[in-house]
């Protein structure tokens, strides 16, 4: 088996007085695909942020290739770039079209060249099916689903070695939602390292690796999907999906 790419341990964040996350630990193999499901405000984002260090856990180790991100002189910059990230809300650049929005990081962060960037951006818009037709289009035209399909074509354009979704489906009407988790499911089948926070349990089923149960800023339970949503071990686990399969 190959070395993991992540390996959380004991990650604690506090927000002032408020521990959110409450000893974490993780790790994420080569080609994997883990959910993390749980309710709202149980700190499934606050684990993301913590990952890629939009926020700064208040204790712990982040092993990146087994070098802990969190030390000071460790290079924090390069690592977030070997993250793509991808929010509910797609934060994408409204005053640039489509295209540009998949080539800006790479031509500013990674110094590619501008037509080494177009190509790669090309690419991996064409791997979401947005094609060439929505290319010069503003994100303004596009729906949510189109819109969110774009922000993940531009994560994948710097290349990382894992990609982080938090809720990339909540924020879209329920008729682009489908595009979108097939776009996702694509993606975890091309053997793209995959941590997804979402609420669409069929999904988290059908796609995952593993899939992850946070409660009160704690993993309550791990393991196969057919395990967390057939076999529940966590009184918790079974109150959680009853509501949410009911
Ligand atoms: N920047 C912040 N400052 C203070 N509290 C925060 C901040 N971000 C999140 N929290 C708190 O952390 C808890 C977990 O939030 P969050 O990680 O967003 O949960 P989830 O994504 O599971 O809904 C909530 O109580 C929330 O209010
Ligand atoms: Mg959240």
């Amino acid at each position: 088996m190959s070395n993991p790419i992540l390996e959380i341990k004991h990650l604690k964040k506090s927000f002032g007085q408020n521990q959110v996350l409450k000893d974490i630990s993780l790790s994420v193999n080569p080609g994997e695909v883990i959910s993390i499901i749980g309710s709202s405000g149980s700190g499934k984002s606050t684990f993301l942020r913590s990952i890629n260090l939009l926020e700064t856990p208040t204790e712990g180790q982040i092993l990146f290739h087994g070098e802990n991100v969190l030390e000071k002189n460790y290079d924090a910059t390069t690592y977030r770039e070997k993250l793509g990230m991808v929010f509910q809300s797609f934060n994408l650049f409204d005053n640039l079209n489509v295209l540009e929005n998949a080539i800006v990081a790479q031509t500013t962060v990674l110094k590619r060249t501008r037509s080494e960037a177009e190509i790669i951006a090309k690419e991996n818009l064409n791997r979401v099916g947005m094609t060439e037709q929505y290319w010069s289009a503003k994100p303004k035209q596009l729906s949510g689903g189109q819109k969110q399909r774009v922000a993940i074509a531009r994560a994948l354009s710097v290349n990382p070695e894992a990609m982080l979704f938090d809720e990339p489906t909540s924020a879209l009407d329920p008729e682009m939602v489908g595009e979108v988790l097939k776009t996702m499911q694509v993606l975890a089948k091309s053997g793209l390292t995959m941590i997804i926070v979402t609420h669409e349990m069929e999904f988290a089923r059908d796609v995952s690796d593993r899939v992850i149960f946070m409660d009160k800023g704690v993993i309550a339970e791990e393991g196969s999907p057919k395990q967390i949503f057939e076999e529940p071990k966590e009184e918790r686990t079974r109150e959680f999906l009853k509501r949410f399969l009911k």
